[in-house]
């Protein structure tokens, strides 16, 4: 029988904690939120439908961003024991400069749609955190006011090639001048994915106000209110649009760019370039031969290209085979700080953030920025202590096993022209003594007659235009 008694205060006293409440109401919310999801959770109970969708939807049917997510999942750690781990240091140099977290900010367009504060919220949050910041060519702040947010920290420019080239390149001589260290030139949208969830929504730039969106809003007054009552919605370094962003992409891109074009982009930028968008080994090869200096594995977080290869798998062999004469950086589906130790357990240098910090600007603007980044570090710092590693450099492959559940059944073919010869139709053998032969119909989907570049397939007159005489067509 249990002896129970009345309790005495002096008893209760030690255990009672009562915090002081917290009246601001964003703190409050952002302090709550312990992981990525559950940024992700709030961001989505105050942005509307539209533009959530936008930023947390992927192309076709979104295989590539959950198979992304999927195989972070599917890692086992290998922790060692019995190590000092009374210091850990998160920080390292990343094309040439210090970095104090293995991460940063992957440049996102309309950014300020997403959360009026926009690239001002990342740039300052990145500032405070001593990460780099990326500006999109897309970008809803212009090039001198993020160099303004940020006077003293990294900034790098992402860079879409347009059709009119001297546009593009205008923008990079802002960027330079602006002091912007490093060019990211995304090479993965020669054509808009298609972002079913914006077609569903109606999406438009700049959103539509329609009786949808109107009822909407109802629930979500902050975002309307600040959207309504701030600078419109434009882009920093484009003309205003009206339209869908599909729409948009496919009307300023320049889907004839190659590799001699990334070479002439690369003789105009002073600082560093990386290549943002390799999905296989021998384009890094010969992006390494043309000497940038560093690489992005990423499939644009699954907006591209649906069932692109997933970067974190592609990462062992790339980072093995080029890591020695290129940066490898990873970006596509981290959700947490293990993801980006994973990573560079595995060989990547850098990582880059999209959605994850979309969120915490969602739910939060700057402070949200501020949580996303405090997550993500508490979570890279906790695992490499319970991994008993003190530093990045004592990462290594060790650390890490990829499970299988997703690994490709036969090392993958490559789809580029100059490696897989194009197909022909199969010739058939002479008829022996001459029996009579009834020829078979000609599968003509079976014998493209040129190679598989999808500018020169789709269109079938390839356009080569040089660099430098580029004339402007938008
Ligand atoms: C809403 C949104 C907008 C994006 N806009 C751009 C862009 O303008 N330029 C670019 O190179 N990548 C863009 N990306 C891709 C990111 O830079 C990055 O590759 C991707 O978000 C990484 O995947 P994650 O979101 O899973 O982290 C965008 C991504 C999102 C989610």
């Amino acid at each position: 029988m249990v002896q129970r008694r009345i309790p005495k205060i002096k008893d209760l006293a030690p255990l009672m904690k009562f915090k002081s409440p917290e009246f601001n109401a964003r703190k409050r919310r952002l302090a709550a939120a312990l992981t990525i999801a559950d940024l992700r959770a709030i961001a989505q109970k105050r942005t509307p439908k539209a533009a959530f969708d936008y930023t947390e939807g992927a192309a076709e049917a979104e295989i590539s961003l959950s198979r992304a997510r999927q195989a972070f999942e599917d890692i086992e750690f290998h922790p060692s024991i019995l190590r000092d781990v009374s210091t850990v240091s998160t920080g390292w140099d990343v094309l040439g400069g210090p970095v104090a977290q293995p991460f940063g900010i992957a440049p996102t367009g309309f950014t300020r749609m997403m959360q009026t504060e926009g690239e001002i919220a990342g740039a300052h949050a990145a500032a405070r955190a001593g990460i780099p910041f990326a500006l999109s060519t897309m970008g809803t702040t212009s090039i001198e006011d993020v160099k303004a947010a940020n006077p003293s920290g990294r900034n790098w420019f992402q860079l879409y090639m347009w059709k009119d080239r001297d546009r593009s390149m205008a923008l990079v001589d802002r960027a330079a001048k602006a002091g912007f260290d490093t060019l990211l030139v995304t090479v993965d949208v020669p054509v808009a994915g298609a972002r079913l969830r914006d077609k569903r929504n109606g999406f438009s730039i700049p959103p539509a106000l329609t009786l949808g969106t109107v009822v909407n809003a109802l629930p979500r007054p902050e975002w309307w209110i600040n959207f309504l009552t701030t600078e419109p919605l434009a882009f920093a370094s484009l003309d205003r649009w009206s339209g869908t962003v599909a729409d948009l992409l496919d009307t300023m891109f320049d889907p004839t760019v190659d590799f001699e074009d990334l070479a002439w982009i690369k003789a105009q930028w002073p600082g560093k370039v990386v290549v943002k968008g390799v999905q296989n080994l021998q384009d890094a090869k010969r992006l390494v031969d043309l000497g940038v200096d560093g690489i992005t594995l990423s499939n644009h977080g699954g907006r591209q290209l649906d069932r692109a290869p997933i970067p974190f798998h592609l990462l062992p062999q790339v980072a093995r085979e080029v890591g020695a004469h290129t940066e490898v950086h990873l970006d596509t589906g981290i959700m947490s700080g293990a993801d980006i130790v994973a990573s560079v357990a595995l060989g990547a240098r850098f990582t880059m953030i999209g959605r994850a910090y979309l969120y915490g600007l969602m739910a939060g603007g700057e402070a949200g920025v501020d949580r996303t980044i405090q997550i993500l570090s508490e979570q890279v710092s906790r695992t490499m202590r319970l991994l008993g590693v003190n530093s990045l450099e004592e990462l290594n492959p060790g650390h890490v096993t990829q499970l299988a559940r997703l690994m490709p059944v036969a090392a993958p073919m490559v789809a580029s022209a100059e490696a897989v010869p194009a197909r022909k139709a199969p010739v058939r053998k002479a008829p022996v003594r001459g029996a009579p032969v009834r020829e078979a119909p000609v599968r003509t989907a079976a014998a493209p007659k040129q190679s598989v570049r999808a500018s020169t397939a789709v269109t079938g007159t390839p356009v080569k235009r040089a660099p430098k005489k580029a004339t402007p067509t938008a």
